[in-house]
């Protein structure tokens, strides 16, 4: 079952001066089982609308569907604790929120607090952490003693270590460098191939987008603007540069050599697909 949302409307500070609507009839379906990108200009309303999905804000109008559970403006959802453990949902800078005295324990403490065995958290702890890439000889360290993307990752294995099945990551590699972004990228898609995880990304980095994302939405001031597969939304850049976005490198070459003269599918893939394709030009009108 997709996760879908309905007629959603959300309102900052209702019946105060400050009184602003941050999502205005938002229709959405998502694909379970996929990576979905979350894209839009800073403000657009990303953050208020995946902090949807595992109810911690709640709609003022419309429904949202997620794991057999409807979430409806003006009622009080049910068991939501169990829907916290199951949409796992982690902040942008989420490293600002490590509280506890060890890597570990602080890991543990998400499935410790869904009612998990002491013993069995630390284990699940563990497997997240590993999962994450950070090394046995952290466990038993402050998180504050953690450089800026391991703390990162301990964050994530926080949520990692509750299994949830869909996993919502609002910017997660913001502020990351390039090594540093890769290996969270390919964590992610590995939990998608490996563990069928349903995972949407808030992200700005079209290369990240086009490399390891399945589907595209764009959220444009409160609304959504369009939504559709990874491909087809680079396919005609067009779309993109109306909507004041940078496309990946690849894709900004191939229409730079479709500019002059050259007739690149535009469907190609890789920087080695596209030079390849090139190649096979130059040769045959050389
Ligand atoms: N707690 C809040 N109170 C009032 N307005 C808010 C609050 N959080 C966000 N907003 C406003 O709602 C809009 C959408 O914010 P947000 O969902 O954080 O956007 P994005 O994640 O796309 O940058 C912005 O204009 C923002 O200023
Ligand atoms: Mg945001």
């Amino acid at each position: 079952m997709p996760i879908s949302f309905e007629h959603v409307s959300y309102i900052y500070s209702k019946n105060t001066p400050y009184e602003y609507a941050a999502l205005k009839d938002v229709n959405l379906k998502i694909t379970e089982g996929k990576i979905t990108a979350i894209i839009g200009m800073t403000g657009s309303g990303k953050s208020t609308l995946v902090q949807h999905l595992n109810a911690l804000l709640l709609p003022e109008e419309g429904t949202i569907e997620i794991l057999d559970r409807t979430i409806t403006a003006g009622t009080k959802p049910k068991q939501l604790k169990s829907l916290r453990k199951n949409v796992g949902l982690v902040f942008q800078f989420p490293e600002y929120q490590l509280f506890e005295e060890t890597v570990l324990k602080d890991t543990a403490f998400g499935p410790k607090n869904f009612g998990v065995s002491e013993p069995e958290a630390i284990l699940k702890a563990k497997q997240a952490l590993q999962q994450v890439g950070i090394p046995e000889t952290c466990y038993e360290k402050s998180p504050l003693e953690l450089s800026g993307g391991q703390k990162r990752r301990v964050a994530i294995a926080g949520i990692l270590a509750m299994d949830p099945s869909v996993l919502v990551l609002d910017e997660p590699t913001a502020g990351l460098d390039p090594s540093g972004t890769a290996s969270m990228m390919k964590l992610f898609s590995r939990l998608n191939k490996e563990l069928n995880k349903t995972v949407l990304i808030v992200t700005h980095d079209m290369e990240q987008v086009f490399r390891y994302c399945d589907e595209v939405v764009v959220v444009e001031n409160g609304s959504i603007r369009t939504h559709m597969g990874v491909k087809e939304f680079f396919r005609d850049s067009s779309l993109c540069r109306e909507m004041n976005i940078l496309p990946p490198a690849v894709i900004r070459m191939r229409d730079m050599l479709n500019e002059n003269g050259f007739a690149i599918d535009p469907s190609i893939s890789d920087i080695s697909a596209l030079a390849r394709a090139a190649a096979k030009q130059v040769k045959k009108h050389g």
